[in-house]
């Protein structure tokens, strides 16, 4: 029997409530629930991040208690009732659109992407129905099986301790909006699950694609016969292969296209594309990739940069000897002097792991041929990136192809570099359907990109009053079998490698290295991470030597302005680093003092111990073009609407960047309306990445309406102080007194948009030059700067550590939304947490959520955030990045905390229990 006939022969009529209502569903009764639930009913607002019961993103009630949707079979719920996130709103009072518990979210910032949010929002009703005043030891439990990538949990959990709470959100008034916490601007469609993801709009009427992938690292290969399988296969409409594939290679870099669409003979890492079967949903589904004419040659991998360096190494990629991809340097002074003079010398060896990035929304979109274009929803960062990429893959003119972001369920630098574009692209140009395809959660992890594993060799020297006179730092990075972000790695660290400090002998290198490990690419902080944990450690052990305060021997020498950094580049403006490190001095002595009571009080293996990191982060690209556009329009019914090419993954651009435009037209914030992404509407505001959207867009925003103002001002010749109202079609501008009336319905109509009246443009691109062979020049036009503060408890005996306390004082120029600047380094900490004690992918290993550990909530300490604002002057009304620099520090501080708590040295993070108990150990 076919598994199509096994599956009729069992599928009933089953029959349950869902938010009430009866339903009766033709379901084989094993079908999961989840999958019933938006497949058959429609309901996505039930998400799937795993199906594996690892994620808790499929949470819902069943009989009023929260189950795993993906976990349940669909004949366990028969006679039962299921509530969803839909149920949530229903029997509101008209003209309420949240109910308290999604109001309170909303009112804490407790959803940032909203991939988590359905999840986390029925776990807490389940919790609250049976505990209308939960403490936050049972809100932590009750939510405990729901993941979040995005928000570090601690608004999430403030949320749940005040679903009660009164909901005074209040809207700021025209000119007010920058600096005021006002909600996400998208909060609505996130809290009621009707925010569409790419998984969650996918047309009925679709073909489905399912790539096969390479189970071996490395091998040769060759696809057989296809005619008799396909024959042999119904439903299955077309195997691609590489020959189909008009151009068969992509990559970030536009100037190195390495990585093929679907893999040409030669698999270069475990996940690769080989093939994609393109067929109806069931079939190509049903098909176990063992079946397939591939016939493997494996071949021993270069598994890591050790091996990949190595005189007679296989070469990864054939034209790439030494299997090295890129270098980048940066050189001032005279290093090698100045150290040989330093009165004191640390020096070490560092060692990270690839990283995940665990985003809860799995890749996911779906394409159709329109004529003779091609238009693809898709989960991305970077819609124009894509928009160049997939038109090169099809060999066709961008014009001919219209990306459309759909919302993101977080990204982190991961929805970067292309995934499923490629071969969705191809095969719908080739369809009379659209063609879908979303991942499986081991899927995503084989064959999506990570943070670069890297082994760094670092030396750090001062004199005998712990002045920085020299650094040098070689920095190798396991950049995988191809390019993506290795060339960004390569260039940026360098430029970062001596921390946040002013040393004027410096010498650095990065190299990005091929091997044949997953690609490594974009992950907040581009490198940065791993280089702070070396400069950092050896920071501490200046001081160690000297016998100098770790919070003290960071403020003497932390950059200023006016300071001179390793490029040649002179800070003029916006350097907070030293009022970041002032922020900290209270809390540092206080735990010092605490931490030091109570571990000479302790006899036990438990000890107490604190650190401190800082991070310094040139915020957009290294040295490059880096340019936005924005318009904004004013139509002749007196709406304002937006045109925002920036994506927004979770990280609250959307809202940040109608707050500056709001603030520059001189408009209340519900005045503008928005059009996002779409590639066919909206201008390049380049990739959501390297922290540039709020400085870069924002700014773009900003200028675009300072100059629909300016145009609105001219038309009635008023002064650039007049106030503006918009009251249904008439803008009313009131000059020192005088009232001017314009009457949009009787201008006509201009520009492109129906209804157009008047247009704010607005172009920025940061002041950058390129950096020359020594790597001098102006990287970036401004960086952000940040201290952390951990405070860990260590188990000597076991190895465990448990961070209970991390102060988090960041440099952000101005914060255009505090509370969404608060989330950003809530969310970054919980990743930077992740990287000092949890997180290591091994391909082949740790391809899920339950063998690939990310952070939980009874993983997140308390956390006290301090905003630094050092207006930077390019800015939009000041403001720089925040997205990255949220992470940078926190493994430097828990590993300083951990050192200062047991008195080992921790070189290689994930600071692991058996490598902590080792490095003790080592110690006695
Ligand atoms: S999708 Fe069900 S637990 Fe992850
Ligand atoms: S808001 Fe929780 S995963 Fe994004």
């Amino acid at each position: 029997m076919s598994g199509d006939a096994a599956t009729e022969a069992h599928t009933g009529s089953i029959a349950f409530t869902v938010n009430g209502r009866p339903v009766a569903v033709a379901a084989a009764p094993i079908t999961r629930l989840a999958d019933v639930l938006r497949d058959e009913l429609g309901l996505t607002g039930t998400k799937i991040g795993c199906n594996a019961g690892d994620c808790g993103a499929c949470t819902v009630l069943l009989d009023g208690r929260q189950v795993c949707a993906c976990m349940v079979a669909v004949g366990q719920a028969e006679g039962r009732a299921v509530t969803t996130v839909e149920g949530l709103t229903e029997g509101l009072a008209e003209g309420t659109e949240l109910n308290a518990l999604q109001a309170a979210f909303r009112r804490h910032g407790a959803a940032q992407c909203g991939i988590c949010t359905p999840g986390m929002l029925m776990a807490a009703t389940d919790l609250l129905a049976r505990h209308p005043t939960p403490d936050r030891a049972q809100v932590m439990d009750a939510l405990g099986g729901v993941l979040c990538r995005c928000t570090g949990y601690i608004k999430i959990v403030e949320a749940v301790l005040d679903a009660a709470g009164a909901d005074n959100t209040v809207e700021p008034a025209a000119g007010a909006a920058v600096g005021a916490s006002i909600s996400r601007i998208d909060a609505l469609a996130k809290l009621t699950g009707t925010d569409p993801f790419a998984a969650d709009a996918i047309p009925a009427d679709a073909l489905w694609l399912r790539v096969v992938r390479s189970p071996h690292a490395r091998a040769r290969f060759a696809v057989g016969d296809l005619e008799p399988f396909l024959a042999a296969h119904p439903g299955l409409v077309r195997v691609m292969t590489a020959e189909d594939i008009p151009f068969n290679g992509h990559g970030i870099n536009p100037a190195i296209k390495d990585q093929p669409v679907l893999a040409d003979g030669v698999v270069r890492y475990r996940g690769e594309a080989v093939v994609a079967l393109v067929g109806e949903r069931t079939a190509i589904a049903a098909i176990r990739d063992e079946e397939l004419p591939i016939h493997y040659e494996p071949d021993e991998a270069v598994t890591d940069v050790a091996a990949a360096m190595k005189e007679d190494a296989t070469l990864v990629q054939e034209d790439k000897s030494g299997n090295l991809l890129i270098e980048g340097y940066v050189t001032r002074g005279d290093t090698e002097g100045a150290l040989g003079q330093c009165a004191a010398v640390a020096e070490g060896d560092f060692e990270t792991a690839y990283v995940e990035h665990a985003y809860i929304e799995i890749e996911a979109g779906w394409a159709r041929r329109i004529g003779e274009r091609l238009e693809l929803h898709v989960t991305t960062q970077a819609p124009y990136m894509n928009l160049e990429e997939v038109a090169n893959i099809l060999r066709i003119s961008e014009d001919r192809v219209r990306i459309v972001p759909t919302a993101c369920g977080g990204g982190f630098g991961g929805k970067l570099d292309i995934h499923l574009h490629g071969v969705l692209a191809v095969a719908a140009m080739a369809a009379e359907r659209p063609v879908a395809a979303v991942y499986d959660r081991p899927e995503s992890m084989a064959s999506s990109t990570k943070r670069h594993p890297s082994t760094i060799h670092a030396r750090l020297g001062c004199d005998r009053f712990g002045i920085l006179q020299a650094m040098e730092m070689e920095a190798d990075f396991n950049t995988g079998a191809y390019a993506s972000f290795g060339p960004t790695v390569a260039s940026r660290v360098p430029v970062h490698a001596s921390g946040p400090y002013k040393i004027p002998n410096q010498r650095a290198r990065g190299q990005a290295i091929l091997t044949n490990g997953p690609p490594a690419g974009a992950f907040r902080g581009f490198g940065v991470p791993q280089a702070a944990i070396a400069h950092e450690t050896l920071i501490d052990d200046l001081a160690e030597k000297l016998g100098i305060d770790r919070l003290e021997l960071r403020l003497r020498n932390a950059l200023r302005h006016g300071d001179t950094i390793g490029t040649g580049q002179v800070l003029e403006a916006s350097v907070g680093m030293a009022p970041c490190l002032e922020a900290l001095e209270p809390g540092w002595e206080a735990a010092l003092q605490e931490a030091a009571a109570f571990n000479s009080k302790s006899s036990g293996a438990v000890r107490l111990g604190v650190g401190v990191g800082t991070m310094w982060y040139g915020i957009g690209q290294t040295g490059l073009p880096n340019p936005s556009a924005m318009h904004v329009v004013l139509n002749n019914d007196g709406t304002i609407t937006l045109f925002n090419g920036a994506v927004d993954l979770g990280q609250g651009s959307t809202t940040v960047i109608v707050q500056i435009c709001a603030d520059a037209i001189g408009v209340p914030v519900e005045s503008i309306g928005l059009v996002i992404g779409d590639t066919d509407c909206t201008r390049d505001a380049g990739k959501s990445s390297a922290s540039r959207q709020t400085f870069i867009s924002g700014k773009a925003a900003q200028i675009a309406g300072d100059d629909l103002r300016r145009k609105i001002l001219a038309r009635v010749n008023a002064g650039a102080d007049s106030r503006i109202k918009i009251d249904g079609a008439v803008v009313k501008v009131d000059d020192g007194g005088a009232t001017h009336e314009i009457d949009l319905s009787s201008l006509p109509a201009t520009g492109d948009d129906d209804g157009e009246v008047l247009r704010g443009e607005g172009f920025f691109d940061p002041p950058t030059t390129a950096l020359d062979d020594n790597g001098q020049g102006i990287p970036y036009a401004t960086y952000g700067f940040a201290a952390q503060m951990a405070v860990v408890e260590a188990d000597t005996a076991l190895g465990t550590v448990k961070v209970l306390k991390i102060i988090a004082a960041h440099d952000v120029g101005r914060s255009i939304n505090p509370q969404q600047v608060v989330g950003q380094i809530h969310g970054g900490t919980a990743q930077g947490l992740g990287l000092a004690l949890l997180e290591e992918y091994i391909p082949g290993r740790t391809e899920n959520l339950h063998d690939y550990l990310i952070p939980t909530f009874g993983d997140m300490p308390e956390m006290e955030v301090i905003l630094v604002e050092d207006p930077e002057p390019l800015g939009p009304y000041g403001a720089k990045g925040v997205g990255e620099p949220g992470l940078i520090a926190t493994a430097p501080a828990i590993l300083g905390a951990i050192r200062h708590a047991t008195g080992a040295r921790l070189t290689r993070v994930p600071v692991l229990p058996h490598r902590l108990r080792a490095a003790i150990l080592e110690r006695a």
